[in-house]
């Protein structure tokens, strides 16, 4: 037998580890029923031997460490965690424990979805949002107002007879948005999220607001307190009235009498959780008085009068039979495996996702394995790792050439995706148009992956543009085409030709352009045609557009056939000319500007517009709201006026230093 002392230091090495990449840093490296099982182990061993317990060791935490850059506020009392039941005879225990305690007494549980995201307080002054904070230890979080004021679910003014109060709840990113949070972030060349629960914390925890804005995350609120404690004594009531005041509360939950109706709630969501547009990991059981819940009080870390039923991860152990390559919009060969089909959490699964070449490295992967694959807010589930070496195992090579077209692929120096590099290529063609179709670009409802099969091999369109010389004839010779469908494809068709000329931008899949970049570029630049032209260094004016961004911009635009696409679309009559709504931000916002003499690079009218894009206004004259004033050559007297009243003189070369993007 191994020795318990050093089992638990390596428990708790291994698991503080595992903390900070998952808490600190959002990179977990390990699933969450890993990381419980190795919890579970250390519980059980320093239950086993008391003499090990450590004030310092991981099972006597709540949470994570709150991360620097952010200012820290202690919350008004501690923010628990819940103890785990991971079995009917665990949760059985834990409603004995509870009427032992109280007593004979008779009493309510409250059956609450365990929506998997992250907690998170918000208080109100005068029934006005004024803090958020997120849960960091338990005592001390996170103050993320800003972040949270983006978050639409949670309103900013509360009609109530509550001077202050405090509600607390959980915040989450449902799938859609997960899904499409990660196919962007791929598309930029950046790592996916892990599940939408690290998907939630990372976006909150973002230090813009604007791009926690575009990450559309939910809020769930499930207690409401005034001065640190429920402002009613009955959960059940808290529940209705936060739902009165306009707080977002989950629909689904009941009021039990016992353990048995608790235990039905629990084995009727564990089937329909894929009903629900968030992901759930169990169902939180609370006691319904508050009274009883004070009778029945705390354990060191969790209260007793709580628990929270957990779901098995939704994990199955399966055969890889084959892998097969799929070719996207961008030429990116994209290994897919084909498994033996096993159903996982209610969902017959025959596929997952390798990623790309280092992935299936990185988990000694060959066909033949039995893999264990995991479900996580993908639709697409993901193998986790290989559970054991088949007898017949075979290595996976990506071909050299193209699986669709037989065209050259190539991976380039840095990358991990292998590309087709044929611009031909009729997969790249299919993938390219079902992305300008797609939901939140050109938004053209009926161009799906049948249409697309089918417009492109029979030749009907052989660029993205021909969409728009579609007819009614022309799609009439298609399988299983009405008229009438036929009729609503043309017009949805030609209702996009109103989209927003960001949209537009984004539709041409331009590598690295997603919706945000594209707002960005036109915020900058106004028309398709400035941004077609502009330089290399140009470029980089937009916000968040750094050096890769540009190059694949600038290329994309140097390429003959986009420009004769470009050139196809603006005919057709889409938008190429953008009128800014937003109002102006930007690196010199708030700040004011006088110009004099003369700039030795830039003329006045240039510095004016890159001022002004930048979110800064310019003045003709000097007084105590200037900010800067911008001198080049023969400045005149408002330099003097500047020196005067104490206003920075910036030379041009410190103007434009202001304007680089950070
Ligand atoms: S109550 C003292 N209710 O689950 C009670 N928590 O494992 C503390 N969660 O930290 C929490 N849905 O992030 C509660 N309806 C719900 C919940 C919920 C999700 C999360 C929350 C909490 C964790 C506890």
């Amino acid at each position: 037998m191994r020795d318990p002392a050093t089992e638990v230091e390596e428990l708790r090495e291994d698991l503080r580890r595992h903390e900070h990449l998952y808490y600190v840093l959002d990179r977990p490296e390990i699933t969450d029923a890993e990381y419980d099982a190795l919890m579970r182990r250390l519980q059980e061993l320093e239950g086993q031997h008391p003499e090990l317990a450590a004030p310092d060791s991981p099972t006597q935490r709540v949470g994570g460490k709150p991360r620097e850059g952010f200012t820290k506020v202690r919350h008004t009392s501690q923010m628990l965690s819940l103890d785990n039941a991971l079995n009917e005879a665990e949760l059985r225990d834990f409603d004995r424990r509870v009427r032992e305690l109280l007593g004979g007494e008779t009493f309510r549980y409250v059956t609450e979805l365990k929506m998997d995201g992250l907690s998170m307080a918000a208080h109100y002054r005068g029934g006005q949002f004024v803090q958020a904070v997120t849960r960091g230890d338990g005592m001390v979080g996170e103050e993320v107002t800003e972040n949270a004021r983006t978050i639409r679910s949670l309103p900013l003014r509360v009609q109530t007879g509550l001077d202050a109060f405090e509600v607390r709840g959980e915040t989450v990113m449902n799938r859609r948005a997960f899904e499409r949070l990660n196919a962007e972030r791929e598309e930029r060349g950046l790592s996916r999220f892990a599940n939408p629960r690290n998907a939630a914390a990372g976006s909150l925890r973002l230090l813009e607001p604007q791009v926690t804005a575009s990450r559309r995350l939910d809020y769930y609120t499930y207690f409401l307190f005034t001065e640190g404690r429920p402002a009613l004594d009955s959960h059940w009531q808290s529940l209705d009235e936060l739902s009165r005041m306009g707080f977002k509360v989950n629909p689904y939950r009941t009021l039990a009498p016992g353990v048995e109706e608790v235990l039905a709630f629990c084995t009727e969501w564990e089937r329909r959780r894929e009903e629900l547009p968030y992901e759930i990991d169990g169902v939180v059981i609370k006691v319904d008085s508050v009274g009883q819940q004070r009778l029945l009080g705390y354990t060191a870390k969790a209260p007793r009068w709580a628990i929270a039923y957990k779901y098995p991860a939704r994990q199955a152990v399966t055969t890889v039979v084959g892998i097969e390559v799929q070719v996207g919009r961008t030429g990116a060969l994209t290994p897919v495996a084909h498994l033996k089909a096993v159903e996982v959490g209610g969902v017959t699964v025959a596929r997952a996702t390798l990623h790309n070449e280092d992935e299936i490295e990185r988990l000694g992967l060959e066909i033949g394995d039995q893999v264990v694959i995991e479900r996580s807010g993908d639709v697409i589930p993901k193998v986790v790792r290989v559970q054991e070496q088949g007898s017949y195992r075979k290595k996976f090579r990506m071909p050299s050439a193209c699986p669709v077209c037989g065209g050259t692929v190539v991976r380039e120096e840095g990358e991990s995706a292998s590309r087709c590099i044929n611009t031909n290529c009729s997969a790249r063609l299919k993938e390219s148009i079902l992305h300008f179709a797609s939901r939140g670009v050109m938004n053209i409802d009926g161009v799906g992956d049948a249409l697309v099969d089918q417009l492109v091999d029979r030749g009907l369109v052989e660029s993205v543009a021909d969409l728009y010389s579609l007819t009614l004839e022309k799609l009439m010779t298609l399988e299983r085409m009405g008229k009438k469908s036929a009729g609503n494809i043309l017009r949805n068709i030609e209702n996009s030709k109103k989209n927003p000329q960001p949209r537009v931008l984004t539709a041409l899949g331009i590598r690295f352009v997603g919706e945000r970049t594209a707002v960005f570029l036109a915020e900058a630049f106004g028309s398709m045609d400035v941004i077609a032209g502009a330089g290399l260094e140009d470029l980089q004016r937009a916000e968040e557009v750094g050096p890769k961004v540009a190059e694949s911009i600038f290329q994309f635009f140097r390429e003959p056939r986009n420009r004769e696409l470009v050139e196809r679309l603006r005919e057709a009559g889409l938008q190429f000319t953008y009128q800014s709504t937003r109002p102006k931000g930007g690196a010199l916002k708030g700040l004011t500007f006088v110009l004099t003499g003369t700039l030795p690079n830039i003329s006045r009218e240039e510095a004016t517009q890159l001022i002004e894009t930048a979110g800064g206004k310019v003045s003709g004259s000097v007084s105590k709201k200037t900010s800067f004033v911008v001198a080049g050559e023969d400045p005149g007297s408002k330099i003097v006026k500047a020196q005067d009243l104490g206003v920075p003189v910036l030379d041009e070369e410190m103007l434009l230093a202001l304007l680089k993007p950070t």
